[in-house]
């Protein structure tokens, strides 16, 4: 495919996976195009395939046919090193579990993806740390360790990890699943806030009224998509 501008920002095109010893597939020609700038939101059931489809868009899960396209090139043939830096720098992941590292303090745990083997960070490295918290709500927290955080808070210093290093894409798989309904809601005004930033979105969530809130909200069933819902805004 043709690198152009008009290229969609990231594509899915025929995209099947099969895990190993599986009867069914997971994904089975799924085609997707996500916009620069997007904030889409991925429905379904469990065992539908999203969390799936979320981990092959970010290229780590690669899938067995079809391509990924990010600004028109396929991300399933470049090299791994290539894919790794993608995920590092371009790409930001957050999960249901934070997976904080309890002895570190807030910042610290959003230091993580600078530090070397050696450990050592930058001052603008701790700048862009500090900012990235203050961002999502939690100056004043900074030296807290997560175990004296809220869950919502955790969530918090597990997006700011993940945004740290300038990422332009975040996924986030059911990044309020484990979150009561006041904390979710405050986490989803944080995605938002991070979008009208200019932070592309791409969530799953099963939580229909959170999905609703997305531009778009595609649903999966059985390894497919079976509907995209534009938002009545749109
Ligand atoms: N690494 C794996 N190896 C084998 N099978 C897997 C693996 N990961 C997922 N599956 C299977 O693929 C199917 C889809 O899984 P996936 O995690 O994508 O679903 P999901 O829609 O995210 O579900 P949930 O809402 O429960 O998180 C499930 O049947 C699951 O058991
Ligand atoms: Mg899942």
């Amino acid at each position: 495919m043709q690198k152009t501008h008009t290229s969609p920002f990231i594509q899915a095109v025929q995209v099947s996976k099969r895990y190993p010893g599986a009867v069914k597939p997971v994904l089975e020609d799924v085609n997707l195009q996500v916009q620069r700038g997007e904030f889409l939101a991925i429905l379904g059931r469990s065992g539908s395939g999203k969390s799936t489809l979320l981990n092959t868009l970010s290229s780590l899960v690669l899938p067995d046919s079809g391509s990924i396209y990010m600004e028109g090139t396929d991300i399933c043939k470049v090299k791994e090193k290539e894919r790794n830096r993608l995920r590092s720098h371009t790409f930001a992941m957050v999960f249901q579990q934070h997976h904080l590292l309890p002895y570190l303090t807030a910042l610290e745990n959003v230091l993580l993806p600078f530090m070397g083997g050696l450990g050592h960070v930058t001052k603008a490295q701790r700048q862009a740390a500090l900012d990235m918290l203050e961002n999502v709500g939690l100056q004043g927290k900074e030296n807290s360790r997560p175990g004296t955080l809220s869950g919502g808070e955790q969530q918090r210093v597990a997006i700011a990890r993940a945004l740290a290093r300038g990422a332009k894409v975040l996924f986030a798989d059911e990044p309020t699943g484990s979150l009561d309904s006041v904390t979710g809601d405050a986490i989803m005004q944080l995605l938002h806030s991070l979008n009208k930033q200019g932070v592309t979105v791409i969530m799953v969530s099963h939580n229909p009224e959170y999905a609703r809130q997305a531009q778009r909200m595609v649903t999966m069933q059985d390894g497919r998509i079976v509907g995209i819902a534009h938002a009545p805004n749109e």
